[in-house]
């Protein structure tokens, strides 16, 4: 599917299975995950900031943007390993810096787990370590259902109002505009997956004594699906970790706060050298 910002390419990782990338700047590698139910097509801002000092990779996760649809629901390790898929077939062997937005997050969790050498830092942004408690799966089956008997603007539209911060709600028209329409152009199947996949997924707090490579972790202060106590939990967890709290954005905080985001990133980046 055609997203609009930049040329995109498409890879085969696997048999039957091609993902959607895009692929700007050069310089160190920095692979960026999307959340839900969006694509790749919501890092415009950092690619824009950051690709004159480095390669910036954003990948379509399987069943989203223009990668290959999902008949049933991926899984969190899939997705890690997809990751590593596209790190293979660009032929990227060094260590690269991952970052992910809340599934993102939870897919670059995943990666660290699964594949912790193929990191030299992790940005972890909106997202959480602690699974969905019995209250948060059954919204997500109700989530599931909706889905099923709706289309994919009708679920953007019900997750708008906790997405994104109240400011953002009402002065920014742009930025609620870009997000129904990239979440509109999402398979229902994609976004049935996910939900199962957001439902299911392990709690990760175990895990994060584990990683040792620096982190930085950003979250919107208004942040209604992950707030910023959640934030504290991952980098109180995890060894090497800076919090940045992004003043007034919601969830979206890359696309409700873009320089702010893009100062905090780039801090971190360049101290990674
Ligand atoms: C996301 O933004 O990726 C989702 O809101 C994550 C979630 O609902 O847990």
């Amino acid at each position: 599917m055609a997203t609009g910002y930049n040329a995109s390419m498409k890879i085969t990782i696997e048999a039957g299975i091609a993902l959607e990338y895009r692929d700007e700047g050069k310089g160190p590698t920095v692979v960026l995950l999307h959340g839900f139910p969006l694509c790749s097509a919501m890092w415009r801002p950092q690619i824009a900031a950051l690709q004159k000092d480095y390669r910036v990779i954003v990948p379509d996760l399987r069943g989203f943007g223009g990668s290959t649809p999902v008949a049933d629901a991926p899984s969190l390790e899939q997705m890690a390993d997809d990751v590593g898929g596209l790190l293979d077939a660009l032929r990227i062997a060094e260590p690269v810096v991952l970052g992910g937005l809340s599934m993102g997050g939870y897919a670059a969790l995943a990666v660290a787990r699964r594949y912790p050498g193929r990191l030299r830092g992790l940005i972890l942004a909106d997202t959480r370590a602690e699974p969905d408690d019995a209250q948060g799966k059954a919204n997500r089956d109700a989530m599931i259902d909706f889905a099923r008997a709706n289309d994919a603007r009708a679920v953007i539209d019900k997750m708008l109002p906790r997405l994104l911060a109240e400011k953002t709600l009402a002065a920014r028209p742009e930025v609620v505009q870009e997000i129904r329409d990239m979440a509109a152009a999402q398979e229902i199947d994609g976004i049935v997956g996910a939900l199962k996949v957001l439902r299911d997924r392990p709690d990760a707090r175990p895990g994060l004594a584990s990683i040792r490579v620096p982190t930085l972790v950003v979250v919107g202060s208004e942040d209604a699906l992950t707030p910023p106590a959640m934030a504290e939990t991952l980098a109180a967890g995890i060894a090497d970790a800076t919090l940045v709290i992004i003043p007034g954005a919601g969830h979206m905080s890359n696309l409700e706060e873009p320089e702010a985001f893009n100062a905090a990133i780039a801090g971190f980046l360049r101290r990674l050298g």
